[in-house]
């Protein structure tokens, strides 16, 4: 079988699970083939495939725009089974939401969403988790993409239920779609900036482009962090949302945090999201 995985990331965490599960899927004598959503490259000539995969950070409880325009962008499916794979920094239901529209485009493109897979990955904005977190949240996606690519080979697959509530607030933050391109009028560089042009690389919106050794913000920002996290010299500010700025990668081969060095905030969610996730690999093994 050959299965495309159309991936959108801002940061590194989707595409790491996506190659994690794209080898997972290979490893079972299959084709994968990682294609990437950035608005400076059209989608390629994607050929006949049988499954495909649909990989972006959860941003507001919504699928980013660029990775819904991508799905708008696809040939018509005839057919094939369709996986979604979220990654948020959160365990919350609430991310559940974030599935909705790339299920409904999905289906009026010609594809048939079955399953939806969805990976805690640290944070890119708002707080930093510490490395071990970073690392025991690797630890849980390495135990589970086999068992994830064996059920894409299989079609089998649930999508969430997700209620009102969730699909109330997730309405409401689509306006991130609508906000972003102004908000992101408001990144600047500080005088840290060395030029090396990073920022401009990494974005996969082509939103930046070095003026006189300085970066210049565009009117395409979709907030997804690439220039601030990635920057060497931490010299990116992004505007109303600085207090919210996390710079620099994980190490996510660091020792992961055992149950009782986790922090009282992270206790209740996320030991819940490690020990179900940690206990359903086990028993698969
Ligand atoms: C603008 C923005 C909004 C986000 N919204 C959410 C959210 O609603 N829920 C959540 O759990 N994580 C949220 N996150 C965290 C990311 O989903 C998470 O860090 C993700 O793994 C980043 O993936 P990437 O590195 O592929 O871009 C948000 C991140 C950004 C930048």
């Amino acid at each position: 079988m050959r299965a495309i995985f159309l991936y959108f990331t801002g940061t590194g965490n989707t595409l790491r699970v996506c190659q994690a599960l794209c080898e997972a899927w290979r490893a079972r004598g299959h084709v994968g083939e990682l294609v990437s959503v950035r608005a400076d490259t059209p989608l390629p000539e994607l050929g006949a495939f049988d499954r495909l995969i649909v990989a972006f950070p959860v941003h507001g409880f919504n699928a980013p725009a660029p990775l819904l325009n991508a799905i708008r962008a696809l040939p018509a499916g005839e057919g094939q089974k369709a996986y979604l794979v979220r990654t948020s920094g959160e365990p919350l239901a609430l991310n559940d939401a974030a599935a909705l529209t790339p299920c409904k485009r999905l289906r009026a493109r010609g594809y048939e969403p079955v399953g939806d897979f969805h990976y805690v990955m640290p944070y890119n904005i708002i707080f930093r988790h510490t490395d071990g977190m970073a690392s025991r949240m690797w630890r849980v996606v390495a135990g589970r993409v086999a068992a994830d690519a064996a059920q894409i080979e299989s079609g089998e697959g649930n999508l969430p239920a997700v209620g009102v509530f969730s699909r109330a607030v997730s309405f409401v933050c689509r306006i991130e779609h609508v906000a972003m391109p102004v908000v992101g009028r408001g990144f600047r560089a500080t005088e840290a900036c060395v030029g090396c042009g990073l920022c401009e690389k990494r974005c996969p919106q082509g939103n930046i482009t070095m003026h006189e050794g300085r970066p210049v913000f565009g009117k395409a920002c979709v907030a997804c962090m690439a220039c601030s996290f990635g920057c060497p010299k931490d010299a990116v500010r992004i505007g109303v949302l600085n207090g919210w700025r996390v710079n620099g990668a994980y190490d996510f081969n660091a020792p992961s945090v055992a149950d009782d060095e986790v922090c009282d905030y992270c206790k209740k969610s996320y030991l819940e999201y490690y020990h179900e996730q940690e206990e359903t690999a086990e028993a698969e093994e």
